[in-house]
């Protein structure tokens, strides 16, 4: 199968030349699911930002290519790459209130979100939050009436809406109860069959990647170190992969 996302030799740079990713490669096939873990700091949310063209100075692109459904990602003009970000590929952020607008109330933000990609409001809003498992008046409410979990999958909900190719839910159940984190998952399961798009799932949580990705990649240090079965963690060669899979498993062994 033709792979709808594929990164190769990305590296990104502070100002001063400080390597903050390096060489990272990896594709991704249409509706694939995949893990990107690894120890705080080592470069994921980096890896986000640098595909959805959200990096700032002093950081930038030094190195690599990115393509999207044939589309080179790194050359595009900012306008172009601001249409590509909403229609192709859509992030979920780790702090979800920093991609809502704060003085909209979510159902103007969701109708726009239709309007992009040219489907009718008044059908997909509402389909959207009951997939999420949102109730339907949650469109009055303005984002920081929603709990944490609530925006999680007002997010999930818009992507629903836009339809991208490839979506980046970046550490979606971090700090959330388990049962949040259930539904979160199960919006994004929903996401993900609904719509076929490939889901990079970043997170600290082997379990939640466990239950979402049967395929993880795992960073340390601005590279991907390994790329293996999600399963197979544990006996994975790179030892930054072993520790986290041993560590999991661990964890969940009973005391
Ligand atoms: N604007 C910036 N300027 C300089 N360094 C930065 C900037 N943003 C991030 N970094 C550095 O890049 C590295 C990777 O950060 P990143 O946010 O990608 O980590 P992460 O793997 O997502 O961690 P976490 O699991 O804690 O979210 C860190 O060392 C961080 O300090
Ligand atoms: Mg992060």
């Amino acid at each position: 199968m033709v792979d709808i996302l594929k990164v190769s030799g990305l590296s990104v740079e502070t100002a001063k030349g400080e390597r903050l990713l390096r060489d990272v490669s990896f594709a991704l096939a249409p509706g694939e699911r995949c893990g990107l873990i690894g120890a705080s700091g080592c470069g994921k949310s980096l890896t986000a930002a640098a595909l959805c063209g959200l990096l700032r100075p002093p950081l930038s692109v030094t190195g690599g290519t990115a393509t999207l459904e044939g589309v080179e990602l790194f050359s595009l003009s900012p306008k172009m790459w601001r249409k590509q970000r909403r229609g192709a590929i859509f992030q979920t952020f780790q702090s979800p209130g920093t991609a809502l607008t704060p003085t909209l109330r979510l159902g103007p933000q969701l109708t726009e979100a239709a309007r992009i990609s040219g489907a009718d409001p008044r059908r997909v809003v509402p389909e959207a939050l009951k997939i999420v498992g949102l109730p339907a008046d949650t469109v009055r409410q303005f984002p920081y009436q929603l709990s944490g979990g609530m925006k999680q999958r007002s997010l999930i909900a818009m992507a629903l809406i836009l339809r991208p190719r490839v979506l980046i839910a970046d550490e979606p159940t971090t700090g959330l109860d388990i049962l949040t984190e259930r539904d979160i998952l199960r919006a994004l399961d929903a996401m993900i069959e609904a719509t076929g798009a490939a889901l990079l799932f970043i997170s600290h949580d082997l379990r939640a990647v466990r239950a979402i990705a049967p395929r993880t990649l795992v960073m340390a240090a601005g590279a991907i170190v390994e790329d293996c079965a999600t399963d197979a963690l544990e006996n994975a060669s790179h030892p930054a992969a072993q520790r986290l899979g041993q560590a999991a498993a661990e964890l969940e062994a009973p005391c």
